[in-house]
């Protein structure tokens, strides 16, 4: 893909408000561009979209390529006399990221834009300047009058979803990109890069492009939609924890943005399969593509319920290397993204059934 049609998928995906439990526009982004390259697209019962890309045979393996569609957000809860509106955080915030950022609300009259207001420091005794806000605290001022102008000139209503406002730009001109969601629009992208550079190819397995819902409050999507693919071999793709800025430690991430897809070896969700991590590595190896490696105690990813769908299958986590994730603000760089697609278009060419079929075994003595 050129640089400029990249550029275009990463805004397409990332600048559109759709939070955990509101994925609608983005399932609509993925269909348009997945429904002229897969044989049969279809939405399970709470949403996810299975695409299946080539006709499906019952000698070969089936494959589920999966990324989460959903970003985190909020959700009004209410909205006050005065105007204001109260919060619901979706997914995991700091507090501190919350505070006095532009928001975008969809409401049923469409895009209505806000700010967390945040009480100026002239009013601050000077020994709590230090602290900070709590969630709580806080709430989205919308320029209404009032309650009732929130709601009949704005639309708004309890349950609407609120997204980051901050648009895709790129980053001073080098190869990183500045935007919000790349956890996971980052994922979904190389999904539809990958379909892409195979389109028309002949491949020896059955290949599911599977994009999930309602990832970042428990995996979710991937739970149900793993239950109608019936996997064989799991390849979730996400976006990973660089920690190459100041003040992270390699205690905390051992990611940089530039050296490659990383592979999780750990997380608190899933233990990656052996058998298909060495393969991983083998065909990144070969194909001259670099890799890294995170071991995180936190973070949980959609991998751990393919691994564990039905009798389990191997699975593993692939990610794009990632800063600032669940903020207004991350950062990704284009070569990444760039070998995580050739990375992953390479691993689809070469699960076919002998290949799974050892990946799968496990060793008796
Ligand atoms: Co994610």
């Amino acid at each position: 893909m050129k640089k400029k049609e990249t550029e275009k998928l990463l805004r397409e995906l990332t600048d559109v408000c759709a939070p955990t439990g509101f994925e609608g526009p983005v399932r609509a982004i993925v269909n348009q561009h997945l429904y002229p390259l897969c044989q049969d697209i279809s939405v399970d019962g709470i949403g996810s979209l299975i695409a299946q890309f080539n006709t499906r045979h019952d000698s070969k393996p089936n494959v589920m390529v999966a990324a989460h569609m959903d970003e985190v957000g909020l959700m009004v809860k209410y909205i006050t006399e005065d105007g204001y509106l109260k919060f619901q955080t979706i997914g995991g915030w700091l507090d501190q990221a919350l505070i006095n950022q532009r928001w975008i609300i969809r409401t049923k009259k469409g895009l209505v834009k806000g700010i967390t207001g945040i009480k100026t420091p002239h009013v601050i005794p000077a020994e709590t300047r230090g602290q900070i806000f709590k969630k709580e605290q806080m709430f989205i001022d919308v320029g209404a009058s009032n309650k009732e102008d929130a709601v009949n000139r704005l639309g708004i209503s309890p349950g609407d979803p609120i997204a980051p406002d901050s648009l895709f730009t790129n980053l001073n001109g080098g190869s990183l990109y500045l935007g919000k969601a790349w956890d996971d629009r980052i994922g979904l992208a190389v999904m539809i890069q990958v379909a892409s550079n195979l389109r028309g190819a002949d491949i020896s397995n059955n290949l599911y492009l599977v994009s999930t819902v309602q990832e970042e409050v428990g995996l979710r999507g991937a739970q149900t939609s793993s239950y109608l693919v019936e996997p064989d071999i799991g390849i979730n793709l996400e976006s990973g924890v660089a920690g190459d800025y100041p003040g992270s430690t390699l205690d905390e991430s051992q990611e940089k943005l530039g050296e490659g897809p990383a592979i999780f070896l750990h997380d608190s969700s899933m233990i990656p399969n052996l058998k298909l991590r060495d393969f991983v590595l083998k065909v990144a190896d070969e194909e001259k593509i670099p890799i890294q490696f995170d071991v995180l105690s936190g973070y949980g990813q959609d991998g751990a319920e393919i691994q564990r769908a039905r009798g389990g299958s191997p699975s593993i986590n692939i990610a794009i290397p990632t800063r600032y994730l669940h903020s207004h603000n991350g950062v990704i760089s284009i070569e990444d993204f760039d070998n995580a697609v050739k990375l992953v278009t390479s691993l689809i060419q070469r699960l076919d059934a002998d290949t799974v079929r050892e990946i799968r075994k496990f060793e008796l003595e």
